[in-house]
């Protein structure tokens, strides 16, 4: 597969050009990288216009994915915003109404987009959830929801993978979201890896997608995808562009553009092959453990999340001890960690994640506090939320004021609460749980 963005920028490289133009650095280095440090000037093709090399880029990565495939060089952040648009057009286009039905555990970037956008966002909750960044929605579960739903929404959005590495049954969920005239919507910024096993969501029957193709597959920070299904690809086709172009910058990153281009060839031809041994080894470090002691959750073939307090350790105590011997992991809290692998892990690194983990001796559990399920009451829009006047206050002081915070801390970037919502005691005890003691809420 050619790689047409790395060798336009292979070829300006080597005329030596004076760089009369845009980024300062003039490709002179400093860091190291600059000379490969482009925009869009002439030749090099327009991010959101494309019709040279990025397009023939673009083109390269539908071709690995199946279906088609959009870059975005600012995360599924970017990715989710866009996809969000293109449902707003949707709904005009078929004469519904623009309101979403979400899982409680978007990231902050789903909670942005509605507000700038101002789409209704209906709330689906569920029982038992490992942490509120978990939803176990089923397809039984979401039939009976709509069977009995009023108004319909013209679109669910569902995470999946979550950050616990629980994958939702994306199969069965579009079928019901089409039998009633549903888009699908998936973030599945920690599943682009799934295309290589057969379980991407568009694949699976979703709509539209966002992948974070830099969380896991060999591409620099920035690197995403949007996808869209062939179905609405025909309907959406000529928004696709303003739809990215809106939300994004006009100077895309070319290293991060020739990233994406990079792993086109390596996704086609090498990839598969290496994720399923990959998958296979790890699965062997994942049976170690657990004939070990350690509980495991989610079913994510790449992700290692150890239930720590079944081990009778908090997952920042676990979190610590691997970083004390050099293992730096994706994410921690009280309850959890979450170890994110890529077939790059060599099988030494592995083996010393295995080591490291079976030297910690199993303690008594600990007892996890069981928060109490709660449903808040709204005050307010998203929109409104965004537009109003906040102020931060203590926690303590908290319940019976509006929740206003759309800047969440990264990892998990999920809300406990909704921006517009009402903090009750239940709430206020969630904070506390997670440590959380200041809040911003509407003045
Ligand atoms: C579940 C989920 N969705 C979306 C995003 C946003 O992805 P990006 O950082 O690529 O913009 C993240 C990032 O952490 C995430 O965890």
């Amino acid at each position: 597969m050619d790689k047409p963005i790395c060798e336009f920028l292979e070829k300006y490289n080597n005329k030596n050009p004076i760089r009369l133009h845009v980024p300062g650095h003039k490709g002179k280095s400093f860091l190291g990288y600059e000379r490969y440090d482009l925009t869009e000037i002439d030749g090099a093709d327009e991010l959101y216009m494309p019709t040279g090399i990025i397009r023939k880029s673009q083109e390269n990565a539908s071709k690995v994915f199946g279906f088609p495939t959009f870059y975005s060089v600012e995360g599924s952040s970017h990715a989710i915003r866009s996809m969000l648009y293109l449902t707003k057009i949707y709904a005009k286009i078929t004469g519904k109404k623009y309101k979403v039905l979400s899982t409680r555990n978007v990231h902050k970037s789903f909670l942005s987009a509605c507000a700038l956008l101002n789409a209704e966002v209906e709330w689906l909750y569920s029982d038992n959830v490992l942490s509120y960044f978990s939803n176990y929605l089923t397809a039984k579960s979401l039939e009976e929801y709509l069977k009995s739903s009023g108004e319909m929404p013209c679109a669910l959005y569902v995470t999946s993978p979550d950050y616990l590495g629980n994958l939702l049954d994306i199969e069965g969920i579009a079928k019901v979201a089409k039998k009633y005239g549903v888009l699908l919507l998936v973030d599945n910024a920690h599943g682009a890896y799934l295309n290589f096993l057969g379980m991407h969501p568009i694949t699976l029957g979703a709509t539209m997608c966002a992948d974070s193709a830099h969380k896991t597959l060999p591409v620099l920070t920035g690197g995403a995808y949007l996808h869209l299904s062939n179905e609405v690809y025909n309907k959406l086709s000529s928004y696709v562009e303003s739809a990215l172009s809106l939300f994004g910058t006009t100077s895309p990153s070319y290293l991060i553009l020739s990233s994406l281009d990079n792993a086109n060839d390596y996704l086609e031809n090498e990839y598969k092959s290496k994720l399923n041994a990959f998958i296979y080894k790890i699965n062997g470090l994942k049976s170690v453990l657990n004939s070990r002691g350690y509980t495991l959750v989610g079913n994510e073939p790449l992700k290692l999340t150890i239930n720590a307090k079944n081990y009778g350790f908090t997952g920042q105590e676990i979190a610590n001890i691997l970083k004390e011997n050099g293992i730096y992991v994706e994410f921690y809290d009280i309850d959890y960690v979450v170890l994110m692998f890529t077939i790059e892990i060599l099988d030494s690194e592995l083996e010393k994640v295995k080591k490291v983990l079976l030297n910690i001796k199993q303690r008594t559990k600990l007892q996890g506090t069981k928060l109490a399920p709660f449903k808040p009451e709204r005050a307010l829009t998203l929109q409104d939320t965004l537009s109003s006047l906040t102020e931060i206050i203590s926690v303590e002081n908290a319940v019976g004021r509006v929740y206003a915070d759309f800047n969440l801390p990264c990892p998990p970037a999920v809300p406990i609460i909704m921006p517009g919502e009402v903090i009750s005691q239940n709430t206020q005890q969630v904070f506390k749980y997670y440590n959380i003691n200041e809040i911003k809420v509407i003045k």
